[in-house]
């Protein structure tokens, strides 16, 4: 008997009610899929507006085998060169592409405890090393920078997913540049997936100076683009050069090249999605609290909280069966119980019947 394959555990439950042979997808309007972090409001209407126009032709053509115009306008719109940008079908074929190039079995590669599954997944399924569990308080989620420093001077790679999810938490610009600083022999992978919901917290152009820094960029969250499948890492012009032997061609279609140049020149929109991305949380955050969960302060377009009492797996099942998504966070540490959940902002209408179904299931 073939073994199953291992994977690492998603959210995307909500998928199951919609029916993943995508023959039903008007019941997408029904179903809530806040175990999901993708963007509540919808791709800029640039976007939707140039795919709209050329469809067809978008569909039948053979992209610019390397994306050469994207990388242009990614590296014009972040301050960043052309040569230190490498593209790819969402920033997990990347991650899949770099990490056998980053480690060797037993490395240790230290991962923060809680964090996105993916990365435990590759460090031990993937590449066969060592992962560093880098316990975060339970109080704050936040982790101590010197601890983090000398727990990085033992280890082959650090793994800093910041905004970390499931946690809503940032670490300043400044404390990250002063780890991957100190450990120059240390490999940082820094995942940026949510960091546009900070002001002024990417390490993008710190990769110039820093040889040991690699970024990982998705543009699916923040630029609503999840279903195009694009994302890039930032990193010495050197590496890229190097893993672009690896790198297939036409790696990113045409629909998600254009989409997200698109995106990326209407930074106003996005802008404004943010501060109702603010507004949208606080009234979520509210909602919570008077059911008594008890929420981790967000900085992100999530929010990861407990029930003290426990009781999450249930109120997950329950929620389901209303069509409404919710994220058990509780296999994202070997330290948790029955008492942690994530939830993604969604719109308004969306979340007040998120609200209602769990004040129902909790009563
Ligand atoms: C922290 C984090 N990193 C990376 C990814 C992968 O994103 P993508 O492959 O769509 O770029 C996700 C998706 O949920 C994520 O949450």
């Amino acid at each position: 008997m073939i073994d199953k394959p291992k994977k690492a555990f998603h959210g995307g439950a909500f998928f199951g009610a919609i029916g993943e042979s995508l023959r039903s997808l008007e019941r997408a309007d029904e179903v809530i899929s806040a175990d999901v972090l993708d963007a509540w409001y919808d791709p800029s209407p640039r976007v939707i507006s140039s795919l709209a126009e050329h469809l067809p032709w978008l569909i039948k053509t053979s992209p610019p085998t390397h994306g050469e115009g994207l990388r242009e306008v990614i590296a014009e719109q972040r301050g960043i060169r052309a040569e230190s940008v490498l593209l790819g079908a969402g920033t997990s074929s990347l991650m899949f592409l770099a990490f056998p190039q980053l480690i060797n079995p037993g490395d240790r590669v230290l991962v923060f405890d809680p964090s996105y599954g993916e990365y435990a997944h590759l460090v031990e399924n993937v590449v066969g090393g060592e992962l560093v569990r880098f316990e975060l308080p339970l109080a704050s989620f936040d982790p101590d920078i010197e601890s983090l420093i000398e727990s990085a001077q033992k280890v082959k790679m650090v793994v800093v997913v910041n905004p970390n999810s499931p946690t809503g938490r940032v670490v300043a610009r400044g404390d990250m540049e002063r780890a991957v600083k100190s450990c120059p022999e240390t490999i940082f992978w820094v995942d940026e997936t949510y960091i546009d919901f900070v002001a002024h917290q990417s390490m993008e152009k710190l990769v110039a100076e820093c040889d040991n820094l690699i970024i990982s960029k998705s543009m699916s969250k923040f630029y609503g683009l999840s279903g195009l499948r694009v994302g890039y890492l930032v990193t010495s012009t050197n590496r890229v050069s190097e893993w672009e032997r690896l790198s297939p061609p036409w790696s990113v279609g045409l629909l998600g090249q254009l989409g997200a140049i698109e995106a990326l020149l209407d930074g106003e929109y996005y802008k404004a999605q943010v501060t109702e991305t603010m507004q949208l949380r606080g009234e979520l955050v509210s909602g919570l609290v008077q059911l008594g969960v008890e929420p981790v302060p967000s900085v992100t377009n999530y929010v990861f909280g407990s029930l003290p009492e426990g009781g999450v797996a249930d109120l997950v099942a329950g929620l389901a069966a209303r069509d409404v998504f919710i994220r058990d966070a509780n296999n994202l540490s070997p330290r948790f119980g029955d008492e942690w959940l994530r939830i993604a902002v969604k719109d308004g209408p969306s979340q007040t019947r998120l609200l209602g179904a769990m004040k129902e299931l909790l009563a």
